[in-house]
């Protein structure tokens, strides 16, 4: 069912039931994060290996302090720059964060989403919820109500409509505890705002293999069923077979008589980044052989997008 019943979703959530919920990122599917029923059904509904560990969702940054200990002062900069927001941040777990939430890990990532519905719904609750994206795992995230229930529609009891999500790719992912902190996701908030709000540059850790020993994001990821060709250029790609369709971006010259969607006429890195995912489930839909893209240019969120569309690529 799709609503908007805060009430609801709280009665389910505290019964330890599944509910998916509108952040400004992508929806999430959401679960206590203190009861490990709960977050092992949400492990079960997207099909996810539990070695890839879930972030947990608070209604502010206060309360970050009731499931993690020796927080960094820079770390407090940046939660009171951009939370709530897309930005999530890694820090030493407390005893009561269960393993099966951090994969095992002593570190929990932490996020504050910006939305009114479901911000509403963290205060309501007494317990973090622990949400992964709602799609099953190696989809493309959604960023819509419908594309959740068309997927996982039948499996949880209840979503939230909160509209279409404002940034539309995934948070960025800062792990605190190394000096200087470390990015691990490119994500909705531009590397440059977070080094001026530091200080300083951040270390890079993104990683591109599936190693279960060191969570992190998988490499093939963010994927449509049909065939992604992700070029330099699309005047690279010589066209033999019409059956194709084209994700341009920009104003670029498109061949003719080939189904294509343009991310951003303008060339505005978040407009793209805003109609990314639901622009790759409509092409995926459209029953061709091959959608091809260029990579975009990698300042703003480009560089976040390039990163989906190189997963997406991944055979
Ligand atoms: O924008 C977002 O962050 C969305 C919305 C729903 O909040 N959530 C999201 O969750 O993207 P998910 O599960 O699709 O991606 C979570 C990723 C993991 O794959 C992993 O890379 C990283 O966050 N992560 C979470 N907990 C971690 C931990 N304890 N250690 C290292 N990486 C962690
Ligand atoms: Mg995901």
């Amino acid at each position: 069912m799709i609503g908007q019943d805060i009430q609801k979703a709280s009665e389910l959530l505290r019964k330890g039931l599944v509910v998916a919920i509108p952040t400004e990122t992508v929806y999430g599917l959401a679960a206590n994060a203190l009861n490990e029923d709960a977050v092992l059904s949400v492990f079960a509904i997207k099909n996810r290996p539990q070695f890839d560990p879930l972030i947990i969702h608070l209604p502010d940054f206060d309360s970050a302090s009731k499931y993690t200990h020796s927080i960094p002062q820079k770390a407090f900069f940046l939660a009171k720059r951009f939370m709530p927001g897309p930005l999530t941040l890694l820090l030493y777990k407390n005893d009561n964060i269960p393993y099966i939430v951090t994969s095992g890990s002593d570190k929990v990532a932490i996020r504050v989403p910006k939305h009114t519905l479901t911000l509403e719904l963290l205060k309501d609750l007494d317990f973090p919820l622990a949400a992964p994206s709602a799609n099953p795992f190696g989809y493309i995230s959604p960023t819509k109500a419908a594309h959740v229930e068309k997927q996982l529609g039948e499996k949880i009891p209840y979503i939230i409509d909160g509209g279409d999500s404002e940034i539309g790719i995934e948070s960025t992912i800062i792990d605190c505890t190394t000096s200087p902190f470390t990015i691990l996701r490119l994500g909705g908030l531009a590397i440059k705002d977070l080094e001026d709000c530091l200080g300083e540059k951040l270390q890079f850790n993104i990683t591109q293999n599936s190693n279960p020993e060191a969570p992190g994001q998988l490499d093939k990821h963010y994927s449509p069923r049909t065939p992604l060709l992700l070029l330099e250029s699309i005047s690279d790609y010589k066209i033999t077979n019409q059956n194709i369709a084209i994700l341009s971006f920009g104003n670029q010259a498109l061949p003719e008589n080939i189904l294509s969607i343009n991310l951003s006429v303008l060339a505005d890195d978040k407009e793209a980044a805003k109609n990314l995912f639901h622009s790759m489930r409509l092409l995926d839909e459209a029953k061709v052989d091959l959608i091809i893209v260029q990579k975009l240019p990698n300042k703003g969120l480009g560089a976040a997008i390039n990163d989906r569309l190189i997963r997406a690529s991944i055979k």
